[in-house]
C-alpha cells in the first residue's frame, strides 16, 4: 500500500503533460493485455476499529513517507527473466477485501468476525472473489516445525469454505508478517513451513482459490531477499499446487513502480499484484495508524489527481507488456471518513481505468476502515458500491 505515500512526495515533481495522458489513454485502448482472453479457471457494526490498532502500521511507513520516492517509470523487461507470453488463468474480475477480520492479531479484535452471511451479501452485490488477509504468524508455534495452531487453521479453512459455498473465489494471503520483513533470515524457515502447511491444508481444494505469498513487503526487506524468499517458497507450494495461480508483488508496499525489481521466477502461473491508494493524502486522510497524521479535508479530482491515476495504470500496463504477466490491483480504496460522493468519485475513476486496461482488481474493503458495507445498518454504501460495480 505504498503507492499511497510515494505519490504524495513525488507527484508534484513529475511534469505530467497532456500528451503523456493521451499516450496512456492510447495504451489503454491498444493493450488489452494477456488477461483479455483469459479463460475462467476451474472453477457487524464496528465500522472503525482503527483506534484499537496501534501497531498495525509498520514503522517503516513513517520512514518511507519522509524519503523521496522515485517517479513511476516505464518498466524495461529483464531479458533473462522474460517468459514466453502466457495465458495465465486468473478469473478474478470484481473482488473485495475482507479487511480487519482475520487480518487482526485475533479475529474480532479489530471489530470484524467473518460470518457465512457476509459472503452471501458480497456475492449478491456482484463480486466474484474475496481476498482474505490472514495474520498467520501470531498463530504458529515458536519452534520448528512451527505448527499453525490447529484451531486457527480449521477456522481459516471454514471461512474459505463459507466464501466458496457462496460462489466466490478466494485469495488467501500472508498479512502483517512484520517479523519476516525485519528479521528475514531468522524467520524464513517459519515462513516456508507456513506455506507448506497452507499447501497441505488446501491440497484438495478444487474451488477457485489463489495464494498470495506476502502482503506489502516493505523496504525493511531488500529486493534481493524478497526475490530469494519467493524463489524458496514457490517450489514448496508447487509440490501440491502445480498450476494454481499464485500472486506476488514488489517491494514498498506492493508499489507498482517496483514490480520489475524482483527476480520473477520462471513460472507461468504467477500474477503480479500492486496496491493503489494514490494520492495517499486523500485516501488515508485522518487514518489513525499514519504517523505523522494526515489532515482531513483533502478532496480528489484535480488534473494532477487524474494524471496520477493515468501514470499508475500506464506503469501497470508497461509491466504487463514487458513481462507477459497478468497484473492485479489487489488493494485500492478510500478511508470511510471521507464524504461518500468523494469516495465514489475516486473509486469510479479507478474502476473505469482498470476495466479499460483489463486489470483485475480487489477493492479495500468490505467492512473495515475503508468499508463499502455498513454493518451497523446492514446495507451497502450505495454510491461507493455503484462506483465499483459500474452501475
Ligand atoms: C494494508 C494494510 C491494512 C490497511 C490497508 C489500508 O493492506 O495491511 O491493514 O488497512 O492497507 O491502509
Amino acid at each position: 500500500m505504498l503507492s499511497k505515500i510515494k505519490y504524495s512526495v513525488f507527484l508534484p515533481l513529475i511534469a505530467i503533460t497532456l500528451a503523456g495522458c493521451e499516450r496512456t489513454e492510447r495504451a489503454l485502448m491498444e493493450d488489452p493485455g494477456p488477461s483479455a482472453s483469459q479463460p475462467a479457471d476451474t472453477q457487524p457494526a464496528d465500522p472503525q476499529p482503527k483506534a484499537s490498532r496501534p501497531a498495525a502500521r509498520p514503522p517503516a511507513h513513517v520512514a518511507a513517507q519522509a524519503a523521496p520516492q522515485p517517479a513511476i517509470r516505464s518498466i524495461p523487461a529483464q531479458a533473462a527473466a522474460r517468459p514466453a507470453p502466457v495465458k495465465t488463468p486468473f478469473a478474478v474480475r470484481r473482488c473485495i477485501n475482507l479487511g480487519n477480520t482475520l487480518e487482526a492479531p485475533n479475529e474480532g479484535e479489530w471489530g470484524n468476525r467473518a460470518r457465512a452471511a457476509d459472503f452471501t451479501i458480497i456475492a449478491s452485490a456482484g463480486f466474484d472473489t474475496v481476498r482474505i488477509p490472514v495474520r498467520w504468524d501470531q498463530h504458529m508455534a515458536r519452534r520448528a516445525p512451527y505448527a499453525v495452531n490447529p484451531a486457527y487453521m480449521r477456522r481459516v479453512k471454514t471461512v474459505v469454505a463459507q466464501a466458496q459455498s457462496a460462489g466466490l473465489g478466494v485469495i488467501l494471503d500472508v498479512h502483517h508478517y512484520d517479523d519476516l520483513l525485519k528479521y528475514t533470515a531468522r524467520e524464513t524457515p517459519k515462513y516456508l513451513s507456513l506455506w507448506k502447511q497452507i499447501s497441505e491444508t488446501f491440497a484438495a481444494n478444487r474451488g477457485r482459490l489463489y495464494f498470495e505469498l506476502l502482503n506489502e513487503p516493505t523496504l525493511d526487506i531488500s529486493n534481493d531477499a524478497l526475490s530469494q524468499l519467493y524463489a524458496k517458497v514457490l517450489p514448496i507450494i508447487r509440490e501440491r499446487h502445480r498450476t494454481r495461480p499464485i500472486i506476488i508483488g514488489g517491494n514498498q508496499w506492493n508499489y507498482v513502480g517496483r514490480l520489475d525489481e524482483i527476480r520473477w521466477p520462471n513460472d507461468p502461473n504467477l500474477i503480479a499484484t500492486f496496491h493503489d491508494y494514490g494520492p495517499h493524502e486523500f485516501t488515508h486522510q485522518g487514518a489513525s495508524w499514519m504517523n505523522p497524521p494526515i489532515p482531513r479535508g483533502r478532496t480528489w479530482g484535480s488534473k494532477a489527481d487524474t494524471a496520477e491515476l493515468s501514470e499508475t495504470i500506464g506503469a501497470a500496463i508497461s509491466f504487463r507488456r514487458s513481462y507477459s504477466r497478468p497484473v492485479f490491483s489487489g488493494e485500492f480504496g478510500v478511508i470511510n471518513t471521507v464524504p461518500g460522493a468523494q469516495r465514489a468519485a475516486w473509486l469510479r475513476a479507478r474502476r473505469i481505468a482498470y476495466d479499460r486496461a483489463n486489470i483485475s482488481w480487489c477493492v479495500w474493503d468490505y467492512a473495515g476502515a475503508f468499508s463499502l458495507y455498513d454493518k451497523e445498518n446492514r446495507r451497502w454504501h450505495g454510491a461507493e458500491l455503484s462506483a465499483v460495480m459500474g452501475r
